[in-house]
């Protein structure tokens, strides 16, 4: 199976497959989990189903650890929401149709809202780790679009000020940032830091991005949250691991859940 052949009729395929499997005919609002946000899942609310990517058209399985891929389906207030867990990273090398699966699948299954959450380094002077950030844009340097053909989608506004400002009401010290998504898997390092705050990043990370842009080109409203798992690289002068980022992410679930559902409550 393969997404780039027909990226939409494939993402329906999955969503009527996804409404069988669950009961649920009709999602409203997508959460896709980044790493480290996994721990927050269970705080969002109590799943009504939940359904591995692997049975819907078009997935593949996950192959990085701690990434297993299912798709759950929860109440929240009266919305249907459908929390994503285990996206699907570039690094991987399944190519970017396969990144922007679970998105399109999410607006093909009636989510008119994206949230998009991740781990990200910080670059800005102040943040620390365990500081959710709102992503207010984002600079694409993976080199590649999640579209083909002449779609000239305007980005302007691609993380709704106006689910900012709803967020802003739920935590009032929230702060918000522009994330840098580059392919990875490796870190980066300190030259690439400096050259990234130079071009106005405050955040880094190797997700998101893709995901964003398909998302808005499907139609759907994105918004972003990243978690700040660690000081991007030459900051502290200490190494990065992928444990540390997972224990950040740990550290921080039962508030960084809470703000999931209030915000999936008021959006
Ligand atoms: N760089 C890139 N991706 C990341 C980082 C980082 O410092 N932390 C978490 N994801």
């Amino acid at each position: 199976v393969n997404p780039a052949a027909d990226p939409t009729g494939l993402a329906s395929e999955a969503a009527a497959v996804l409404a069988e499997r669950t009961g649920v005919a009709q999602h409203d609002v997508a959460v896709v989990l980044g790493s480290g946000w996994r721990p927050a899942a269970d705080l969002i609310g109590e799943p009504a189903a939940e359904v591995p990517v692997a049975d819907l058209p078009g997935f593949l399985p996950p192959t990085v650890v701690g990434h297993g891929g299912t798709l759950r389906s929860v109440p929240v207030n009266g919305k249907n929401v459908l929390v994503v867990l285990g996206r699907t990273h570039l690094y991987e090398g399944k190519g970017v149709p396969q990144v922007v699966h679970g998105v399109r699948t999410a607006v093909q299954a009636g989510c008119k809202l994206v949230v998009l959450t991740n781990a990200a380094g910080g670059l800005r002077q102040g943040m620390r780790v365990g500081q959710p950030v709102l992503i207010s844009d984002h600079l694409n340097l993976t080199a590649t679009s999640p579209l083909v053909g002449a779609t000239f989608v305007d980005l302007t506004d691609l993380y709704s000020s106006r689910l900012r400002a709803v967020a802003r009401e739920i935590d009032p010290s929230l702060e918000e940032g522009v994330y840098a998504g580059l392919p990875g898997p490796h870190f980066e390092t300190p030259a690439e830091i400096r050259m990234l705050r130079g071009m106005g990043a405050d955040l880094v990370g190797m997700s998101t991005v893709l995901e964003a842009i398909a998302a808005r080109a499907a139609g759907a409203e994105v918004f972003g949250l990243s978690l700040v798992t660690n000081l991007a690289a030459g900051v502290t002068g200490e190494p990065i691991n992928h444990e540390e980022v997972l224990e950040a992410g740990r550290a921080a679930a039962s508030s960084m859940g809470r703000l999931l559902r209030e915000l999936v409550e008021r959006a």
